[in-house]
């Protein structure tokens, strides 16, 4: 099973980004522990500051990988263009945040990722990411 974790803006620097919202552990360190413990998965790990390079990458995966958990971050409640890619590829997309959004400022409540996602995993930490892949499996 081939199953690729995107990641949008500012989730780069994890660990040390707001520590309260997001916590302490690298995303590098997360996907490692992630991949040791499901050895079966072929696990993948995308991050891009950049749109475009995002709308890229879900066009590459999206027609022949089994899942996609993405973490579109600031993006999820801004980019059509990202909503429009989830909605082109016919690979199913999981859509994830590591904190909250419900319980934080009104511009995170909306989401252009939502309507076509597979499903939302919202407000565990890290472990948002391992539930979304679970549900894969
Ligand atoms: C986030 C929530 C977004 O509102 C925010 O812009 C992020 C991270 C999350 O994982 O909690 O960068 O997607």
């Amino acid at each position: 099973m081939k199953i690729i974790i995107i990641n949008g803006p500012n989730l780069n620097l994890l660990g040390t980004r707001e520590p309260d919202v997001y916590g302490a552990i690298t995303f590098e360190t997360f996907f490692k522990e992630l991949k040791n413990k499901y050895p079966s998965v072929e696990l993948y790990y995308f991050q891009s500051n950049i749109e475009g390079e995002m709308i890229d990458k879900i066009q590459e995966v999206g027609f022949s990988f089994d899942g996609i958990i993405l973490n579109a971050a600031a993006y999820t409640h801004t980019s059509i263009g990202i909503g429009d890619a989830v909605k082109a590829v016919t690979t199913p997309v999981i859509e994830v945040h590591i904190s909250n959004t419900f319980s934080r400022e009104p511009f995170r409540h909306q989401s252009y990722i939502s309507p076509n996602a597979k499903g939302i995993v919202i407000g565990f930490g890290l472990k948002s990411y391992e539930l979304a892949l679970q549900s894969f499996l």
